[in-house]
């Protein structure tokens, strides 16, 4: 029975020395101190044994038990910090490694300009205005003064709904003009960005869809003078101070007189380049008096109230802001080009 007893110490150490895994460690368990057992076997025989050998084999089997319990104790520590080891290395983060970038987006040039105009509007006591793209004739043409037959009303210009060319894309945002007068109350002074649609090829100064500012001022007693102040100092705070005008005489049907306001270019310095076709000169806005017919059909009187307004086109206003040359480029919106501003 020592023998026995001997050989199963030596066996079951050896074998739980080269555990590798937890489920091994308890089946070497199972075999040698489960119920069925190796050393449970041995010990059922103790009966057998004379009254002398049954303490000196019982003490024996107990150290056994104690070395093998003591032994799988270590086994199952060291399998586990082996476990801990391997998850911390598995889990490890490189705080050195450089970090994923996120793509930002930014602002579109053309918006970051019109940010620019509403800011210095606004300074000067204006309110910003949005209205409909999709538009009443009515209010795109007759309420301005344009009658029946004015060449812009024409088919191959605009955009109409329907066979009755009531229902149209605006083709300037003048309409605002009408809405601010029919809902607001005087004295009024606003702007009214947004987009407007003609019948035009693509080409480095024309797309069919494009946006404009409209302003207006109706109060008592304002002049041309007031018309060409403010719009100086809207172009010099938008440009830099110095930034050289020029009012040219111009017609539209909802102002009298009416004019265009030209900047010098950005590329020649006036001289004549391909950006200026050779001018020398940008135009930037139509603008004029608001004509009579226009206030008196608003129900305002015009011995009583004058006023003035200007349209103004933003993606003009942005290629001269930024020296962009090609009009195209504010539209195809290549992340190369875009990134720039
Ligand atoms: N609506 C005109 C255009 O599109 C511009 C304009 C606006 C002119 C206001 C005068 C007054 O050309």
């Amino acid at each position: 029975m020592k023998e026995t007893l001997e050989r199963i110490r030596q066996e079951a150490l050896s074998a739980l020395e080269g555990t590798q895994a937890a489920q091994e460690l308890e089946a070497l368990r199972v075999k040698y101190l489960g119920k069925k057992g190796e050393l449970t076997a041995v010990l059922k025989q103790m009966g057998r044994l004379s009254a002398e050998d049954r303490p000196v084999m019982g003490q024996l089997a107990n150290e056994v038990r104690a070395s093998l319990e003591r032994a799988i104790e270590t086994a199952a520590k060291k399998l586990e910090s082996a476990a801990l080891e391997a998850r911390l290395k598995a889990e490890a983060v490189d705080v050195t490694i450089p970090g994923q970038s996120i793509r930002q987006g930014r602002k579109h040039p053309m918006y970051l300009a019109l940010d620019e105009i509403k800011d210095i509007f606004v300074g000067m006591g204006f309110t910003v205005l949005d209205g409909p793209e999709v538009e009443l004739a009515e209010l795109n043409f007759d309420r301005l003064n344009a009658e029946e037959g004015h060449p812009s009303r024409d088919w191959s210009d605009t955009f109409y709904f329907d066979e009755d060319s009531r229902v149209m894309l605006r083709s300037q945002t003048s309409p605002m003009q009408v809405r601010a007068m029919d809902s607001m109350e005087l004295p009024i002074r606003i702007i009214a960005p947004g987009r407007v649609y003609r019948k035009d090829e693509v080409d480095a100064t024309h797309s069919p869809m494009f946006h404009q500012v409209e302003g207006m001022v109706i109060d008592k007693g304002v002049t041309m003078a007031d018309l060409k102040g403010t719009l100086n100092t809207v172009v010099e705070q938008l440009y830099g101070k110095g930034t050289v005008t020029r009012f040219r005489p111009h017609h539209f049907p909802f102002t009298e007189p009416s004019c265009e306001m030209d900047v010098q270019c950005h590329k020649c310095g006036g001289a004549g380049c391909p950006t200026c076709k050779g001018e020398g000169w940008i135009e930037l806005l139509g603008a004029g008096m608001i004509h009579p017919n226009v206030l008196r059909m608003a129900h305002i009187d015009p011995e009583v109230y004058s006023g003035w307004a200007f349209g103004m086109g933003l993606e003009r206003t942005a290629m001269r802001r930024f020296k962009i040359a090609d009009l195209r480029l504010i539209f195809e919106n290549d992340v190369r080009f875009l990134e720039q501003f």
